[in-house]
């Protein structure tokens, strides 16, 4: 991707994800020769910090979490040259003038024609005020170079809140200068998805309700909270990850085929798919969403917590940790195909994955060989971690009669020659670097998620007998999601 001189300002630096995930994924674009020519990357935040030290702990950063983490100490001083740090209190309005003078100074030291990207890498409490206070300087508006702001999940609470922080953004920043991320949009094999569909003519024809019975989108973490209760207990399964990830996935599935690969128009097609989500009724509420929230267990020796036992996690608190459900999109396409879709925290294993059902043939010609059930065809789009396709075929057993077992074409990225997969930050921060908000959620896609997802926030909160399962960290999640999925002979697949 070709990408002008410019600085990268990230507020919010002395903090964990500047730390893991974005200077590590800055220093990767470098080693892979991506930044332009000038570039200076400006970390903001409160803490007392010099150049020097920030660097140093910027260093330890890349050692830990960079795809080159074994790089040579000279090419990782020679990225953290054009590294600042400056203090700054955030919320005091006056302070941001030290933001502007310190730009101008790397403006001129590096030529970056006045280029620059605000990442927004704090609490959510401080998206509205940010902003405010650069168009205060007038760092907002794109007069000499560009202008761009990244903000990261969760874009607001619930739907009033998205729509108000929508607004406020909206009112320093156009909205083609706002990049919203959502990592998942990040992730190499989501992306692999479009490819997959739109670059092979023999999945397409099939996409659809005369030969899909079903989808499963599951987003399995083997980790509980760790020391993220303070913010997941006011948040959950609900609104950290089914509201923007795994709806963002959905859309990539279900989207009809863009007329182009632009961001317009691929936008556009995902829009379209979540204005078709059939709004949960009542009934669907109580029988077709489920939450769950994990208890103390112990696993092969192992002893694991109950999710109320977590720290800063309230003792009787009713935030699921667990959430499945069923539901439909109302359109061409897809009318009457259930998409299954189910994430949770303390489950057996880590996976994300989309499973594809296709319709049985017409008729059981065959027998399933012993010890074996005739499945249907899946499509497996395995996200992480081996990342690949399986496709799962019937085949004759070898031997005498006619005896079927499902085997599996499987293709994982680790068998490519060079299968050097860039983190979800990397590409998501080179894209916003180039211009190319394709990756990036729509303001007003993330008003319609939320949308849809309000009422089970409503019913959740409002009605006391609306159930919270409880289930033994490191199962499956509650039995009452088995029964979600419909038709005897389905269920969720269980990945090992
Ligand atoms: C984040 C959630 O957005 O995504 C976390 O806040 C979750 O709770 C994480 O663990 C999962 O991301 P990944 O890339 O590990 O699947």
């Amino acid at each position: 991707k070709k990408t002008i001189n410019q600085a990268l300002v990230i507020f919010g630096a002395s903090g964990d994800l500047t730390y893991r995930k974005l200077i590590p994924a800055v220093f990767d674009l470098f080693m892979n020769d991506s930044l332009p020519e000038g570039y200076a990357i400006l970390g903001v935040s409160r803490t007392e910090f010099s150049n020097k030290q920030f660097r140093k702990r910027m260093k330890e950063g890349i050692r830990q979490f960079a795809h080159y983490k074994e790089a040579e100490e000279k090419k990782i001083d020679s990225f953290l040259s054009s590294v600042f740090y400056l203090s700054i209190d955030t919320a005091k309005g006056e302070e941001y003038i030290y933001v502007k003078k310190k730009l101008s100074e790397l403006n001129k030291k590096f030529n970056l024609g006045h280029n620059y990207i605000f990442y927004l890498s704090t609490p959510p409490s401080l998206y509205p005020i940010i902003p405010k206070f650069l168009y205060g300087q007038g760092l907002t508006l794109q007069q000499k170079g560009f202008r761009r702001i990244i903000i990261e999940k969760p874009f607001g609470h619930d739907l009033s809140s998205a729509i108000e922080l929508n607004k406020q953004l909206q009112e320093f920043f156009q909205e083609d200068q706002i990049y919203r991320i959502d990592h998942y949009l990040g992730k190499e094999t989501v992306q692999n998805m479009l490819v997959t569909r739109f670059a092979n003519g023999i999945y397409e024809p099939l996409w659809n309700r005369n030969y899909i019975q079903h989808v499963e989108i599951t987003a399995a973490e083997s980790v509980g909270v760790e020391d993220r209760g303070g913010y997941y207990d006011g948040s959950g399964a609900l609104r950290d990850m089914i509201q923007n990830h795994l709806l963002q996935v959905l859309s990539l599935v279900a989207m009809e085929p863009p007329n182009k690969i632009t961001p317009e128009e691929i936008r556009y097609e995902k829009m379209k798919v979540f204005r078709s989500l059939r709004p949960l009724s009542k009934t669907d509420l109580k029988k077709n969403v489920i939450r769950g929230q994990y208890t103390e267990a112990t696993v092969r020796g192992k002893h694991y917590k109950g999710y109320r036992e977590e720290s800063n996690v309230k003792p009787d608190s009713r935030t699921e940790t667990y959430a499945a459900m069923k539901i439909f999109i109302d359109n061409w396409r897809w009318e009457g195909v259930p998409f299954y879709i189910r994430t949770g925290k303390r489950l057996p294993t880590q996976v994300s994955e989309v499973v594809i059902h296709f319709r049985p043939s017409p008729q059981r010609l065959f027998k399933a060989a012993e010890g074996t059930v005739h499945s249907d065809n899946q499509l497996i789009l395995r996200i992480q971690p081996d990342e690949g396709i399986l496709l799962k075929t019937g085949m004759k057993v070898p031997g005498s009669g006619y005896e079927v077992k499902s085997v599996n074409m499987d293709f994982h990225y680790s068998d490519l020659n060079d299968h050097y997969i860039p983190s979800a930050y990397e590409r998501l921060i080179l894209d916003c670097m180039a211009g190319d908000n394709m990756l990036f959620m729509q303001g007003a896609a993330a008003e319609v998620t939320w949308k849809f997802v309000q009422p089970i926030l409503d019913y959740w909160e409002n009605d006391k007998d609306a159930p919270l399962h409880g289930y033994p960290a490191g199962s499956w999640g509650p039995d009452v999601a088995d029964d979600l999925v419909e038709g005897k002979e389905n269920t969720w697949r269980y990945p090992c």
